[in-house]
């Protein structure tokens, strides 16, 4: 017999029915958070998606200026991103290397023209002082961008080396954050094989070769061969 039926006493009857009420408030509240989450679930990926076409946006204002920039920050942030991936890094680090890719230049927006042309010389030190400050510079171009993460000190520290003779900074293997890294193989890589003015680029092999023998000094050892599995999958 149900709890709510005439032939109780009217007190049961009385709490079964306000708890009867009490579980379709509480199915409809459920449901209004359901769809509440969903919305939110929606709308943090319009802002991701936004978020990438801002990203994509600044690094599209710097190509604008430099032609080999356009499609060496594609190529360096789906590399990175792939090596990132074969290191076995989650999602969430992956995308960060990856916005870190797009933007790892972008303090070069500051740079003179003279520094855009390739003249395939050795520029002059007033040049090369500059042109060691674009890390920097980008990370306080930067640095108010919350959602850019960690990707603002990969982004500060792309031209560092294990042997703590890159630059700005100077520093030394273990201060140097594994996504930057990452980036600086793959920077390197794609600056190698890519062709200049001046000069053709060099083949894969030719490349890895260089990217081995400066394993540990220039570039991270474990990046290194993190890339050379990448490139020996995509070769098969
Ligand atoms: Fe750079």
């Amino acid at each position: 017999m149900p709890l709510t039926a005439e032939d109780q006493p009217e007190t049961v009857r009385r709490i079964a029915e306000a708890m009867g009420m009490m579980m379709v408030k509480v199915e409809a509240r459920e449901y209004r958070l359901e769809k509440l989450i969903e919305e939110l679930r929606q709308l943090n990926e319009t802002i991701r998606q936004n978020t990438i076409h801002m990203v994509s946006s600044l690094a599209n204002a710097l190509a604008a200026r430099d032609q080999y920039t356009e499609g060496h920050t594609a190529r360096v942030s789906e590399l990175a991103a792939a090596v990132a991936g074969q290191m076995g890094l989650d999602a969430e680090e992956v995308e960060f290397i990856r916005l870190a890719g797009i933007l790892h230049d972008i303090g070069k927006i500051g740079f003179p023209d003279a520094l855009f042309q390739d003249h395939g010389q050795k520029n002059p030190d007033h040049l090369v002082r500059q042109i060691k400050k674009h890390p920097q510079t980008g990370a306080e171009i930067l640095k108010d961008l919350d959602f850019l993460g960690p990707s603002l000190e990969y982004i500060h520290c792309h031209h560092e080396r294990p042997d703590g003779k890159g630059y700005p900074r100077g520093m030394h293997d273990e201060e140097i954050p594994l996504g930057a890294k990452i980036l600086a193989v793959a920077d390197g890589y794609d600056a190698m094989t890519t062709d200049r003015p001046y000069q053709p680029g060099k083949s894969k092999d030719e490349a890895l070769t260089i990217l081995r023998k400066m394993s540990g000094t220039k570039w991270d050892p474990k990046c290194v061969t993190a890339l050379d599995q990448v490139l020996t999958d995509r070769s098969k």
